[in-house]
């Protein structure tokens, strides 16, 4: 299948690509390569035959439309998005034009391509999401999110994130756009980006700086290893139903408090201080405006209509995450230095 994966430059997306070129796919990576992007992620497929790269902004519709009918996919993983909720804090602005606009942008474009093409029916556009979109729950086991939890987004990112998610499936009801789409728990695992909170804790950690900590730290979420995500999302885009979505997430809610403990335990046990607990570190600062209490998923859709189980245990997981920071410092350390990393953003309103 020859599969046009946008934002594959990214944390999830370079998982994406590397899954799908190890399966044999073709790739065609579609990314603008903001802030949050890194060539390096997919250096181990860079060569491949079935890799290409279009560097194409998802808020430039003509670029898009070229770049799709050029390559003339099978099928469409749409990723490119702005997603870290303390930028949408303070800056918005970017997560309406390219979640919102960019989504539109790219459906006109695969509207067109796949009405020019006789409107095949195989072919698929498969539309990325988070949990976010369902809003915060209540600190109840019982309470999950299933793919029928009615929206209620609280933050910029997830409200245009959820917006996206309605356009999507508008493109499907009125035009037939052949849509799948799916919405995920928090991911963690290699190549991500050093300011979402386990990466930051890790690198702290070993820089000898406050494990900054949001409120009191008991916001739970709930955990998935990248490459359990990015197998999850290529059956969905194989076997996915049209017009259904399927909720993703590893089954493993933890507070934030809980993971960042775990992670100074790990790192206590590779790497030991000298004296004293990583956990020494942990510092709690003024709480997120609006941070939403707790995220869980219900995955059985996905796990009875397509068969997927996560491989990866979040013991396994955050240990095998640790192993990959300590050994990576030539990936992690220019990235900091780019803007905003390191800096406590969506504080103010
Ligand atoms: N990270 C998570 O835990 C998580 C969980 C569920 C869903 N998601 C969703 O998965 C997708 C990928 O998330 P991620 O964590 O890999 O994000 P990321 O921030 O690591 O990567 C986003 C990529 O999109 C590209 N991009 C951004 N704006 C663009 C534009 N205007 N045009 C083209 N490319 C653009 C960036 O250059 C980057 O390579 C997003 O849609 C996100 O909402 C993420």
């Amino acid at each position: 299948m020859k599969i046009l994966v946008t934002g594959g430059a990214g944390f999830i997306g370079s998982a994406v690509v590397r899954l799908a070129i190890s399966r044999g796919h073709q790739v065609v990576n579609l990314d603008a390569l903001t802030y949050a992007a890194c060539l390096d992620n997919l250096a181990s497929v860079a060569d491949s035959p079935n890799y290409f790269f279009e560097q194409a902004d998802i808020r430039d519709r003509a670029a898009v439309d070229r770049v799709v009918s050029e390559h003339a996919p099978d099928a469409i993983m749409h990723l490119a998005a702005e997603s870290h909720v303390d930028r949408s804090i303070d800056g918005p602005e970017d997560f309406v034009d390219t979640n919102i606009k960019g989504t539109y942008n790219l459906l006109e474009a695969a509207r067109g391509y796949w009405a020019s093409c006789g409107k095949p029916d195989g072919f698929r556009f498969h539309h990325i999401s988070t949990d976010e979109v369902f809003g915060s729950l209540p600190d109840d086991p019982a309470l999950l999110f299933t793919e029928d939890t009615p929206y209620d987004p609280r933050s910029p990112y997830s409200a245009s994130k959820a917006a996206s998610d309605h356009l999507v499936r508008a493109w499907h009801e009125t035009y037939g756009l052949p849509v799948v789409l799916s919405n995920c728990s928090n991911n963690y695992g290699p190549y991500h980006f050093p300011e979402k909170l386990i990466p930051v804790t890790i690198l702290n950690a070993i820089g000898g700086k406050p494990l900054p900590v949001y409120g009191d730290g008991s916001n739970i979420r709930d955990w998935l290893y990248v490459e359990d995500h990015a197998d999850a999302l290529l059956l969905v885009v194989e076997k996915g139903r049209i017009g259904r979505s399927y909720n993703i997430g590893g089954g493993n809610e933890r507070s934030n408090i809980e993971l960042v403990r775990t992670l100074c335990a790990i790192l206590d046990e590779l790497r030991p201080k000298a004296d004293g607990s990583y956990a020494d570190q942990i510092t709690f600062v003024t709480d997120r405006p609006g941070h939403d209490a707790r995220y869980a998923i219900d995955a059985s859709r996905i796990r009875r209509e397509l068969g997927w189980t996560p491989a990866v245990t979040l013991e396994d997981g955050l240990r095998k995450t640790v192993e990959w920071y300590l050994n990576n410092e030539a990936w992690w350390r220019p990235l900091q230095q780019r803007k905003g990393v390191g800096v406590r953003l969506g504080e103010k309103v």
